[in-house]
């Protein structure tokens, strides 16, 4: 007891051993981590983005769709009844940055790849309220017109290798063959562009054979959100047990 005030009447005495207990439960917590071999479990069908998904991917950011969307479902039941099986970290693990969000204004977008057909897409990207009267989404009727930029596309792909994409020296020799293999299905290379990133979809997507513009990179890429894991397969509930 009398050791106990001792502690008490000495403010720094008493700062020095709350540091010492403070850290012992901080080792505890994460130490362990540094043994794990990764946080982050390993799924089937997880690939990074091709080249044409990952430009439009850039397109969503720099118009700021994030600011309305997220793309995570979390595991309650009412999100699972309307988005389909919630998100798995694997899912986001070639995202950088990750586009998981808090806010809300429309719908979550994680599995929103193959729900509607891309004239859908390209009428609702146009002019939203053509297709959804009550919609608040702004229009981006300049997508369509503005030709898609692939001068940095190579650079793109060796960035998000810095931070642990596993892109090949092949896929960023590549990159901007793959674009045009992905948007235009006359182009040769649709079969090795298939080799390098299974499951990607190829074709016109803005159904204008002129050009690669914008509009199509952005739905490439929405047409392929949340497509890549096969959860007839995998059932992340047995994972879970
Ligand atoms: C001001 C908020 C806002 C912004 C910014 C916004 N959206 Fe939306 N979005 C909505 C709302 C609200 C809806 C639901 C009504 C509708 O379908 O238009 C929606 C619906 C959608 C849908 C249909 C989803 C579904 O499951 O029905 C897609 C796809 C979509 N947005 C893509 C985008 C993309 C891509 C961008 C950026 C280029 C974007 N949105 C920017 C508000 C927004």
């Amino acid at each position: 007891m009398i050791r106990h005030a001792t502690i008490e009447r000495n403010s720094i005495l008493l700062l020095v051993l709350i540091l010492i207990v403070v850290a012992i439960g901080g080792i505890v917590q994460i130490a362990p981590l540094f043994y794990l071999e990764s946080t982050i479990e390993k799924v089937q069908g997880m690939r990074p983005y091709t080249p044409l998904e990952l430009a439009g991917r850039n397109i969503y950011v720099r118009e700021g769709c994030y600011n309305c969307h997220s793309q995570m479902i979390r595991s309650l039941r009412d999100e699972v009844e309307r988005y389909g099986p919630y998100s798995l970290a694997a899912e986001s693990m070639y995202d950088h940055p990750f586009q998981w969000g808090s806010k809300r204004t429309g719908p979550d977008l994680a599995r929103v790849g193959g729900r509607y057909s891309d004239e859908w897409h390209v009428e609702h990207l146009n002019a939203p309220r053509a297709l959804v009267p009550e919609s608040v989404m702004p229009g981006y009727p300049f997508l369509a017109r503005t030709p898609l930029k692939t001068a940095r596309i190579a650079d793109d792909l060796r960035a998000n290798r810095a931070v642990g994409v596993p892109y090949t020296d092949e896929m960023i020799e590549t990159a901007v063959m793959d674009v045009r293999a992905q948007a235009d299905p006359d182009a040769d290379g649709a079969e090795d562009l298939r080799a390098r990133y299974p499951k990607s979809q190829v074709r016109d997507f803005d159904r204008n054979p002129a050009m690669v513009s914008e509009l199509d990179a952005l739905i490439a890429y929405l047409q392929m959100l949340g497509t890549l894991v096969d959860f007839d397969v995998y059932k992340p509930e047995e994972n879970l047990r």
